[in-house]
């Protein structure tokens, strides 16, 4: 039963039971006097106090509270049964216990903590939690706890809100790579960034440095300009992919935290014995999870840091014997060790895939097959599969992306290949894989000496990139 609050008060004599009364008449004098006939509490009771509003240097102390929160007496005997039959009804607050001794009264009890957004009067348990306390023998009988909310309580978003001019956006989320956490803060949150950056490091256990990047991706590399906002200045992250270990320097290569999907799944159509050339490599995402699945592999990357740190994954998963590295521009790579592996790989029986991820540019790069071998062979060749990726903003991306890679092949692939949407990323920014078999025509077509002519777009020698931080 709901004890009425004034019973309450009259019936607690401690002086923390007196705070406690004083806290919720405090409350309840800005409520209205129908809402202070039950457990009457704020909406955003966990609110830290407004004083912190526009702070820029992170006081933690400033966020300390007292707020009264319900509870219930629980003989011992029934606690762990009635604690898990409340398991939505309880509190549920980082670093706040749900279970707290009822000091005044006899150690035969505790106090389970409820949820004061949840529970506001007895008749707020649902059927079925009723149902479990009169089978414990448990009174509902709602007590007022005094419960001292610090920093710590609170989860990063409410720290944020509460900081930030009111009406503007907090910070929604961060990638994370390893002990990196890496953000895109907009505009009005950069007075503040030093302090959203501990509060992300607080918060994230695990984290030790974070880093905003700034809009400007590198044109060539694929890898963010980046500013350090909190924590240790380590920028060599060791992080696991597909059961696979990377490391890298994460201020000088590219890594994608959210391309780990698609890795898995072109690592997936690579069988033992297959050739896998890898035109945009990377550290190696693609090229050592097909070399641990038994494939032999060809892995270009023209950014000589993460050639590098491509050589060091290689070892660092023992399969350097199984990949070749090569620090080329993509088009030099077609043109140079693809050119020469291929015409012994199309007699064999085993699988080609060429896998081209530079999404920005790699369409453009297709032109490089046109006529790229001479002599075509007698019997019936074992084509190489090519999955490239593109960008696109048209309404249908399939067809534009298809479209595009005919163009720069100089041949038709419509129906004669599969198209992947990735993932989007950016509004109205789908990123898209289209796989084919490379056409005999293409390979063969001695009009290699015609390419800029056939093509629409000048072939890209090392071209900016149009677009900004969107690669992510
Ligand atoms: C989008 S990243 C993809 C890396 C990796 N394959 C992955 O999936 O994470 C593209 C890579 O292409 C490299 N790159 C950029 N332009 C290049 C070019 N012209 N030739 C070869 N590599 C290039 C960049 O250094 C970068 O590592």
């Amino acid at each position: 039963m709901w004890r009425p609050l004034s019973r309450v008060f009259a019936s607690v004599e401690t002086e923390r039971n007196l705070k406690a009364a004083a806290v919720l008449r405090g409350l309840c004098s800005a409520a209205s006097a129908s809402a202070c006939s039950g457990f009457s509490m704020e909406p955003k009771l966990y609110r830290p106090s407004p004083k912190v509003r526009g702070m820029t240097s992170l006081d933690k102390e400033a966020f300390t509270q007292t707020i009264t929160v319900p509870a219930l007496r629980v003989p011992n005997g029934v606690l762990h049964s009635v604690v898990k039959s409340l398991k939505k009804a309880a509190i549920q607050r980082p670093g706040v216990p749900r279970v707290v001794q009822d000091k005044e009264e006899s150690c035969d009890f505790r106090l389970v903590l409820l949820d004061p957004h949840r529970i506001s009067s007895p008749s707020s348990f649902s059927e079925a939690e009723s149902e479990a306390l009169r089978s414990f023998g448990v009174i509902q009988e709602l007590q007022q706890y005094e419960l001292r909310l610090t920093y710590h309580n609170l989860k990063s978003e409410e720290v944020l809100e509460a900081v930030l001019p009111q009406g503007q956006d907090v910070p929604s989320g961060f990638s994370r790579v390893g002990h990196i956490a890496h953000m895109n803060l907009r505009e009005h949150q950069l007075p503040y960034k030093n302090l959203i950056g501990q509060v992300i490091m607080d918060k994230n256990p695990g984290v030790t440095c974070v880093v905003n990047k700034t809009n400007m991706i590198d044109s060539t590399y694929r890898n963010f300009k980046m500013e350090m906002l909190a924590g240790e200045e380590n920028m060599v992250a060791k992080v696991k992919e597909n059961g696979v270990t990377y490391e890298f320097d994460f201020s000088c290569v590219y890594w994608n935290p959210r391309l780990s999907t698609e890795h898995q799944r072109v690592v997936q159509l690579v069988e033992r014995g297959d050739t896998v050339f890898d035109v945009f490599a990377g550290v190696g995402p693609f090229a050592v999870p097909a070399a641990r699945s038994g494939a032999n592999v060809l892995a270009n990357d023209l950014n000589p840091e993460s050639h590098r740190w491509l050589q060091h994954n290689c070892k660092l998963n023992k399969v350097e014997k199984k990949v070749r590295t090569f620090n080329l521009d993509g088009r030099a790579f077609i043109q140079g060790p693809v050119k020469q592996e291929l015409p012994a790989l199309l007699k064999g029986k085993n699988n080609v895939h060429i896998v081209m991820n530079l999404p920005a540019l790699a369409l453009e790069f297709l032109d490089a097959f046109r006529g790229l071998l001479q002599q075509e062979p007698s019997c019936d060749e074992n084509l190489p599969i090519v999955h490239c990726y593109g960008f696109s903003k048209e309404d249908n991306p399939e067809t534009d992306v298809v479209e595009r890679a005919s163009g720069r092949l100089g041949f038709p692939l419509k129906d004669r290949c599969s198209v992947h949407f990735v993932r989007n990323v950016a509004p109205n920014k789908d990123m898209m894989c289209v796989s084919f078999t490379l056409p005999k025509e293409v390979l063969f077509s001695g009009d290699h000496e015609q390419t800029e002519l056939l093509s629409e777009e000048p072939a890209p020698k090392r071209q900016k990139c149009e677009e900004a931080n969107e690669s992510t």
